[in-house]
C-alpha cells in the first residue's frame, strides 16, 4: 500500500512538484485535451508531475501504455499509446523501447511481459488487479475441460499468466464473437466473464458456450431496469454498454462494444447526449475532443484502474520499481494462447 503523502514528499527532494501555475500555462497544449474535465487548479498540481515523468520516459528509453480507464492526466497528458486491451497487447509487440510502463492493470501488464519478455514492464502499483482476473486459477480452466471435454478453452485476457497458459486461445471484448465463431468444436468453453460469455453467445447462436461464474465488479451493478428508466427521463440519450454488463443491460444498448469500440461509435455518430454504461474516465478522455456531445448519466469507477496515479507512475520510472515478472514456461505457453488471438484477429481483419 502507498502513502501518498509521503511519497510525494520524497519525489519532491528529487523532483521540482510544486504546484506552478506558470507551468501549467507553458503546457497548455497537453492541458487543452482535457480542460472540460481538470480544472485549471488541478492542472497547476498535475503540470510538474507530468513534464518530469515525459524527460524520464526520454531519459530511461521508456513507452506509457496507457488503458482507455485511466484518468484524464495519465491518459492525455503521459500515454505514449492509449487504447483497449487488444489494442494495447498488439501496441507491446511493437514498441521499440527498454521499458513499458503499464498504465492499466496487473493482466495488462503481464500480457506485456509475456509478449515482450526481453523488456522491462513496469507496474505503477502491483495492488491494481482486476475481480475478473482473480475470478479463475489454472484449475478452474482444467475443471470447465473436465466438465466439456474436447472443447477448445478462450480466455478473456482478463487472466492471469497461469490461466492464459491453461487456455487455448485468448479474446478481448473487442474480438470475442468472432474468436468464439472461428472455433471448429460446437461448444466453446469461455472464461471467466459470464456475462461477456453469455452476450457472446446471442451473438454466435450456432455455437454452445458455456461458461465461468467470473463477473466484472464495475459492469455487473448496472440493470435493465436502470436503463429503461433512464432513456424514459432522459429521451433522446445514447445507451452504449460494455460487454462485461449483463445481456440484459447489453439488450437495451443502443451500442455495445470494447472501450475502444465505444470511443469509436461515440465520435463517429457524434450523439447529442450519450450515457457510457462503463467506467467513469471514458467520457472523461473523450470530452473535449467531442465538445458537440453531452455525457450524460452515472458511471461506476474501477478501484483497481484507479490506483494508478502520476506520483506511482513518476516512482516506479524513477526507481524502476514495480518490475513486472512471469515464470519462464508459463509466459511461453501464455504466449501461444495471446499469440493465436492476435494472429487470428488480424486474419479476420479485426
Ligand atoms: P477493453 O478491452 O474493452 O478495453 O476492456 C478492458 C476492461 O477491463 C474493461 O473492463
Ligand atoms: Fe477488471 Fe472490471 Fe476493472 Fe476492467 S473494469 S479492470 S474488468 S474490475
Amino acid at each position: 500500500m502507498f502513502d501518498l503523502p509521503a511519497l510525494r514528499a520524497t519525489l519532491s527532494e528529487k523532483y521540482d512538484l510544486a504546484p506552478s501555475p506558470e507551468l501549467a500555462a507553458e503546457m497548455s497544449d497537453i492541458y487543452a485535451r482535457m480542460s472540460r474535465v481538470v480544472s485549471p487548479a488541478d492542472w497547476a498540481i498535475y503540470a510538474p508531475y507530468v513534464r518530469a515523468i515525459n524527460a524520464l520516459k526520454k531519459e530511461r528509453n521508456a513507452v506509457i501504455l496507457g488503458h482507455n480507464y485511466m484518468t484524464p492526466e495519465i491518459f492525455h497528458g503521459v500515454s505514449d499509446f492509449v487504447g483497449d486491451s487488444l489494442q494495447l497487447a498488439i501496441k507491446a509487440t511493437e514498441v521499440e523501447a527498454d521499458v513499458i510502463v503499464q498504465c492499466g492493470v496487473h493482466f495488462m501488464a503481464e500480457t506485456s511481459k509475456i509478449l515482450s519478455p526481453e523488456k522491462t514492464v513496469l507496474m505503477p502499483d502491483m495492488e491494481a488487479g482486476c475481480s475478473l482476473a482473480e475470478s479463475i486459477t489454472a484449475e478452474g480452466v482444467e475443471e470447465m475441460r473436465r466438465r466439456y471435454p474436447g472443447a477448445p478453452v478462450v480466455s478473456y485476457v482478463n487472466t492471469t499468466a497461469e490461466v492464459k497458459a491453461a487456455s487455448d486461445i485468448c479474446c478481448t471484448s473487442s474480438n470475442a464473437a468472432q474468436i468464439v465463431a472461428a472455433q471448429e468444436s460446437d461448444t466453446v468453453i469461455m472464461t471467466p466473464d459470464q456475462y461477456l460469455a453469455q452476450n457472446v453467445a446471442r451473438q454466435v447462436p450456432q455455437k454452445n458456450v458455456v461458461w465461468w461464474e467470473g463477473s466484472c465488479i464495475v459492469h455487473e451493478q448496472y440493470t435493465a431496469q436502470d436503463l429503461r428508466e433512464f432513456r424514459e427521463w432522459n429521451p433522446g440519450t445514447r445507451l452504449i454498454a460494455h460487454p462485461e454488463c449483463p445481456p440484459d443491460v447489453v439488450a437495451e444498448a443502443d451500442f455495445s462494444g470494447s472501450t475502444s469500440g465505444i470511443i469509436k461509435y461515440v465520435t463517429d455518430e457524434k450523439p447529442e447526449k450519450a450515457l457510457l454504461i462503463t467506467e467513469c474516465s471514458m467520457a472523461s478522455n473523450i470530452a473535449d475532443e467531442l465538445p458537440e456531445v453531452e455525457f450524460v448519466g452515472p458511471c461506476n469507477m474501477c478501484p483497481y484502474m484507479k490506483k494508478i496515479s502520476l506520483e506511482k507512475v513518476l516512482f516506479a520510472l524513477d526507481t524502476m520499481t514495480g518490475q513486472v515478472e512471469v515464470d519462464p514456461a508459463v509466459a511461453d505457453k501464455a504466449r501461444l494462447s495471446v499469440q493465436r488471438m492476435i494472429d487470428l484477429s488480424r486474419k479476420l481483419g479485426l
